[in-house]
């Protein structure tokens, strides 16, 4: 079937369409109901459903003779480690694993917090948990202390799974201190704190409530399969909002087990036994969904990459995995390339590297820039693609869908809407634009299996988030327009999110920080362009009276604040101290201005701009260095 008459029957019949694709896992309850709404009004998909994520990934898989296949290469050039893990190897690990959550009274709906690096463990405790039914949390390594601590405030999760440390190029970041200032500063109780030793990072003494890996896994029976309602949470993973407290993003076992399984061969275009890698992290969506659950689902072989795309050692780091693991898929961030591309201009480390394999390479995170695009092309021998999610979709709502029809690619396009989203672009005022027009990229109600169905424990946000805005639609928080041929093109977001190296941030969150100094009188963060990393905060900072003297200091206590609460992932590096800042004359920091100056971009100041003047100020203080 072409891709419009796909896109077609999942726009005319969604539940005919879905509940034929939900056939592609196994259930314990076939699902009879395709999208119906709970008690608050959410849509929820297969809500009749039953069926465990676990025994999709990897028991089914074992039971069909898949045992002996790779599920797991996992390859760490900061260690030198390197393993190959099968089906079944992995299958007896998470039996362990989910048998000593058991022992510790983990299970069905109650949480835990994994905080963990790149390292097989903690694919084997995200599979443990969904084997239990138990709803796992992920935080990524690069946050803070305070970070982790609000995550647990907010999940109250019954056990805490880290490691003593993650290795960033040749740096260890010991996560011991992390750890035990996050649970010092939470108003959660946590009653097990689960550690896995890295020899990089020996744990120096284990207190009462830590358990160590080993001891882990040997303490329980090895644990089944606990059926679970499609619609009960497989996991929630929080990610920046417009304010300092992130958005518990709630995925849900059946509908996001049927969309990744789909997508895998719709998207990706990769079969059963195929090797996948996405070079992100488990600690953002990207990882979750494909690192984790679409090819274990789909019974690839995942590659688990602790390391990054240059230094690790050099920049042809990704060449030598496609190579060595025969990637058929490759899965990154553009950001990633544009770092190579800096080392390696000429792309002379391709030249040792057989990429035949290669079938595809897709980006996401951020735009993709079509300098980076050029520069892919001319390299290799396979479909570059564009494709356009978030993590409250878990997968792509646009991109060109390989294993359905490989549509036309236009440069600076993420293609077409996936089959299952309906997408429209609207003003301000709601009303829908026509083709060309740039407004909010919106989603017509329903949104397909998989996307989130509430945010944890915060229904009212949801709603403020997602659906006040234009009543029918969800808003995505991008902006763009979509083409006289259908084409979607991203441009942005709309709101006081930031993309800096295809992690996702918050600038609300970094002016709470800022503003939190004893000095400051008021600030403005905003996210400025960045030739490698696509935008980096900015600190405009305007002192109090009297304290410009320390001005110097202040500027480097403010970067080391945030990347105590925050974190190093923050990329807060630079702070301007200004006189004062552009508002409007009800009081307003005209951010999206400032953007606009800081990028050199055209812009319209607002009519009710307080003083036009400073302006100019502006304009002088932002000028590229
Ligand atoms: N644990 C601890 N610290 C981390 C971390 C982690 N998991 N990830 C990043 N950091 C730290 C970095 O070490 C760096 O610290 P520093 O300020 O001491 O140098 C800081 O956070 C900023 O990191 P990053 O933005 O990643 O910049 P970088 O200069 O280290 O690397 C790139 C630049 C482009 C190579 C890197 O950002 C990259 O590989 N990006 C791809 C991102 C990606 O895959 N995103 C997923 C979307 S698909
Ligand atoms: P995250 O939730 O971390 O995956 O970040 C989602 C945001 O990243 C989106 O709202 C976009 O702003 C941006 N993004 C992701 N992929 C793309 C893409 N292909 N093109 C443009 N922006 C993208």
């Amino acid at each position: 079937m072409s891709y419009l008459a796909t896109y077609q029957a999942a726009q005319e019949d969604p539940a005919g369409f879905w509940l034929n694709k939900a056939q592609l896992i196994e259930w314990d309850v076939q699902p009879t109901l395709a999208v119906t709404q709970d008690d608050a009004g959410n849509e929820r998909w297969f809500s009749d459903g039953v069926m465990n994520t676990c025994f999709n990934v990897l028991d089914r898989h074992v039971r069909d003779g898949r045992g002996q296949q790779a599920a797991i290469y996992y390859d760490s050039p900061v260690t030198g480690a390197r393993q190959c893990i099968t089906y079944g190897d992995l299958l007896g690990r998470v039996e362990r694993a989910a048998g000593g959550l058991k022992h510790l009274g983990v299970g069905r709906g109650d949480r835990v917090v994994i905080y963990m690096p790149m390292v097989p463990e903690a694919i084997i405790a995200m599979l443990a948990c969904a084997r239990l039914g138990a709803i796992h949390s992920v935080v990524f390594g690069g946050f803070a202390a305070p970070e982790l601590a609000v995550r647990l405030t907010d999940a109250t999760p019954k056990v805490l799974i880290t490691a003593t440390c993650g290795i960033e190029v040749d740096r260890v970041v010991h996560y011991m201190p992390i750890v035990n200032a996050a649970l010092e500063q939470t108003q959660a109780t946590i009653d097990r704190v689960i550690v896995l030793e890295r020899p990089e990072s020996p744990l120096a003494q284990q207190s009462v409530r830590e358990l160590s890996w080993e001891r882990f896994m040997q303490v329980g029976e090895p644990a089944g399969c606990t059926p679970v309602a499609a619609t009960d949470p497989l996991y929630v993973l929080y990610t920046s909002g417009t304010t300092g407290k992130p958005k518990g993003v709630v995925r849900d076992n059946g509908g996001h087990a049927v969309a990744l399984a789909w997508s895998m061969s719709a998207v990706y275009d990769v079969a059963p036994g195929d090797v996948f890698w996405a070079a992100s992290d488990i600690g953002w969506v990207v990882g979750h969904s494909y690192i984790v659950y679409a090819p274990l689902l789909m019974g690839c072989t995942t590659v688990l990459y602790e390391g990054k795309p240059v230094n690790t050692p050099d920049a042809a780091a990704f060449w030598r995995v496609v190579s060595d693991y025969r990637v058929r898929v490759l899965f990154a961030a553009p950001t990633a390339f544009r770092a190579i591309r800096k080392e390696d201009p000429r792309g002379n480390g391709l030249a040792d590297y057989d990429l035949d394999c290669l079938k595809a390479l897709f980006l996401a995170g951020e735009r993709l820039d079509p300098p980076t695009l050029n520069w892919l092309e001319s390299l290799i021998d396979c479909p570059v693609v564009d494709h356009w999610w978030q993590t409250e979709t878990g997968w792509a709502i646009a991109g060109n869908p390989l294993g359905i029809e490989r549509l036309e690619p236009k440069p600076g396009s993420a293609t077409k809407p996936l089959p299952g989203y309906q997408l429209e672009i609207l003003n301000p005022n709601g009303v829908p634009l026509p083709a060309g027009e740039q407004g909010a990229v919106v989603i017509k109600r329903p949104l397909p299996p998989a996307c989130l169905p509430t945010l944890w424990q915060d229904q009212e946000r949801f709603e403020q988030s997602y659906f006040n805005t234009f009543p029918g639609y969800y808003l995505t928080g991008d902006g763009g327009y979509i083409d006289a041929d259908g084409y979607l093109f991203v441009m942005g977001r709309m709101d006081d999110v930031i993309n800096v190296a295809g992690h996702r941030l918050s600038t609300g969150e970094m002016e709470e920080v800022v503003a939190a100094h004893t000095a400051v009188a008021e600030c403005a963060v905003i996210g400025v362009h960045d030739d490698l990393k696509g935008q980096v905060p900015l600190g405009l900072v305007v002192l109090k009276d009297g304290a410009e003297v320390a001005a110097p200091a202040i500027e480097e206590e403010l970067i080391q604040q945030v990347r105590q609460t925050i974190g190093p992932v923050a990329s807060f590096r630079r702070v301007l101290i200004v006189n004062r800042l552009p508002k409007t004359r009800s009081g307003k920091i005209l951010r999206s201005t400032l953007r606009a100056i800081a990028d050199g971009r055209p812009y319209t100041p607002p009519s009710t701009i307080e003083d036009p003047a400073i302006l100019k100020d502006m304009a002088l203080a932002l000028a590229p260095s």
